[in-house]
């Protein structure tokens, strides 16, 4: 029972409620589509401490497009960029900026997965394909989502390379220390008013997921700005889907700000999880990464709200991590700042001790440390 076929039989069921049809055993990698790769390439390497992994590019025989593949723990990124005018790339950072393009799914069988939601409703995105090389083959297929992004399923289970077929190892002199970081711990989604529940409906319908968890713009707001958020999530509970949609608010939400930034839904954030939160984010820090920050009110009845933790208080605080418990244990989380220059897409650092949901007592300070930021930038 050792075969990548057996291992997602015997994933426990997180997620009672979803119907695993497919089943998803884990995100493959998520694709950027950016506007120098060779630059981002470095920045995810340099400022989060991703290692160089593979190479597609003109020395690969590819023409129009160059992508490098980074990994870390089991989290792969890949980042690519257009090397000639016009087309689908060119257009898509046109219109939102650099952002997620891709976020791909780790199946047995791509071709099972997309007639099983295609037959479902989702839109092909690309029928299935086989890549081949000398170490074996994969299997690619791909579906659409909300806004511009794709489901892309990848089919490894016959494949020893390093990446994949059309990529070579990428061994570049330059490897920095990791940060710790371990794998995608959920991808959130932006969407525009009115469609979050359209969006969740397609997750359980195509997809099999079903609802982890609900907040309305009661739980999710301040005085200014709402929104609303479901979570989505696969049997197994390794795919993690939050969608959100702006609420009615007195001023501009970040959804809001975001819609209007990406010029359409997309992803917002990804949440990235370490075993040593503190070490991660003093390492981030260092290499230049902006978080945002809470006041230090936050901290001084937090211990009341979440009870006994584990860590010091004193370097959460002075890093700015926050705390939330749930039934199941706690969770300690922090939030960068946007990382394009598009106020878009940012990334969620999480350490979880039991707890499995999501942060629900932070989003006040949260969310009033984003308006802070909104305000800076005019666009609250
Ligand atoms: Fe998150």
């Amino acid at each position: 029972m050792s075969t990548l076929d057996n291992t997602s039989l015997q994933l426990p069921k997180e997620n009672p409620q979803a119907e695993d049809f497919l089943p998803l055993l884990g995100t493959d990698y998520v694709e950027l589509y950016v506007g120098n790769a060779k630059q981002a390439a470095h920045y995810y390497m340099s400022a989060w401490g991703f290692q160089p992994l593979a190479y597609a590019g003109l020395e690969t025989g590819l023409k129009d497009r160059v992508s490098y593949v980074l990994e870390q723990g089991k989290i792969r990124l890949i980042l690519t960029s257009p090397l000639k005018p016009g087309g689908e790339i060119n257009k898509h950072i046109d219109s939102h900026g650099d952002g997620v393009k891709a976020i791909a799914l780790w199946v047995d069988d791509a071709r099972h997965s997309f007639n099983e939601t295609v037959k479902r409703g989702a839109e092909a995105y690309f029928e299935p394909k086989t890549l081949q090389d000398g170490e074996g083959e994969v299997v690619l297929s791909g579906i659409h989502t909300y806004g511009e992004t794709v489901h892309v399923f990848v089919e490894r289970k016959n494949y020893k390379g390093v990446f994949m077929p059309g990529f070579k190892a990428w061994k570049p002199y330059y490897q920095p220390t990791n940060v710790g970081l371990k794998y995608v711990d959920h991808m959130v989604g932006n969407v525009g008013w009115n469609e979050m529940n359209k969006w969740c409906e397609f997750y359980a319908k195509v997809m099999g997921f079903a609802q982890l968890v609900s907040f309305d713009d009661k739980d999710i707001s301040t005085e200014y700005t709402a929104l609303m958020s479901k979570v989505m999530s696969n049997g197994n509970g390794r795919i993690k889907f939050p969608i959100n949609e702006p609420a009615d608010g007195r001023k501009k939400s970040q959804i809001e700000e975001y819609i209007e930034f990406y010029n359409g839904a997309g992803v917002q954030h990804m949440a990235l999880a370490t075993d040593n939160i503190i070490e991660t984010v003093s390492s981030l820090r260092d290499r230049g990464i902006e978080f945002l920050t809470v006041p230090a009110s936050y901290y001084e009845d937090v211990l009341d709200r979440v009870g006994e933790i584990d860590e010091d208080l004193v370097p959460l605080s002075e890093l700015g991590i926050l705390i939330d418990r749930d039934d199941e244990g706690y969770l300690l989380q922090i939030f960068t700042k946007p990382i394009l220059d598009r106020p878009t897409m940012f990334i969620e650092i999480i350490q979880r001790k039991g707890a499995k949901s999501f942060g629900k007592g932070n989003f006040k300070a949260l969310f009033e440390a984003i308006e802070r930021e909104q305000e800076s930038r005019g666009t609250l």
